[in-house]
């Protein structure tokens, strides 16, 4: 019988990468990447210290990413992306800010939860802006769906907070719903969060604004 081929959210395409990226790619991912393995990362090992670890889950070009944790030295994140030339953009951006606190991993992040990381290992977990796939055949590629949900929780500390956000109004809807369904998380909102100083706002998330696009910010915490 032919294996199926699990639904990923994701699709590679070839894309465009500027020659700065490219490089960036090649020189610092050994450097700043963490290759994908079957075994559990150590991740106190990885970052040298004892101190909080965050999980980025797809962080684009990685403006975010670096901007949180260039304001936030104590924590350290470690963030998973596919997309080559985000990639690149981040770990140049680490170079540049001589950023500490930032490991990547370019890998699918379902299979890097279920293979690298440890149970009760994170701190915290961002999903900014998934892509929301519009169309409801592609529905099924959406990131938060109950057993990604399930499977962040086991790898979340107790007191550990999930922040995800979107602009799109029914995928935030989804995940008001598949969050609040989750036995292992509580909401520490009454319905959306207020939107938190910590998530800097993006180049994009502006420009949807001035259009009179909303965001959706949701905040759970492990039990
Ligand atoms: C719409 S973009 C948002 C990027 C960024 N968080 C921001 O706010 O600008 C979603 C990103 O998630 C990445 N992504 C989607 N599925 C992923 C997966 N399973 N593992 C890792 N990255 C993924 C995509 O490559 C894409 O760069």
């Amino acid at each position: 019988m032919q294996e199926r081929r699990p639904i990923r959210s994701y699709v590679l395409r070839q894309g465009r990468i500027t020659h700065a990226q490219r490089r960036a790619h090649d020189e610092l991912l050994p450097v700043y990447g963490v290759p994908f393995s079957r075994a559990p990362l150590d991740l106190e090992r990885l970052f040298g210290r004892s101190a909080p670890k965050i999980l980025e889950i797809g962080f684009g070009m990685g403006e975010t990413t670096a901007a949180i944790a260039q304001a936030h030295p104590e924590n350290d994140y470690l963030g998973v992306e596919v997309h080559t030339p985000g990639v690149g953009s981040l770990l140049a951006r680490i170079a540049e800010l001589r950023l500490k606190n930032v490991r990547v991993i370019q890998h699918d992040v379902v299979e890097v939860l279920q293979a690298m990381i440890a149970p009760a290992a994170l701190d915290g977990v961002h999903v900014f802006f998934p892509d929301p796939w519009p169309k409801k055949r592609h529905h099924k590629r959406r990131l938060i769906q109950a057993p990604l949900v399930a499977l962040l929780a086991s790898k979340m500390k107790s007191g550990a907070v999930l922040h995800a956000c979107t602009d799109w109004e029914d995928y935030a809807r989804q995940m008001l719903e598949v969050l609040s369904a989750e036995p292992a998380l509580a909401n520490t909102a009454s319905g959306y969060a207020r939107r938190p100083d910590t998530r800097p706002q993006t180049k994009f998330e502006r420009r949807g604004l001035g259009l009179g696009h909303r965001v959706w910010d949701l905040q759970f915490r492990k039990i």
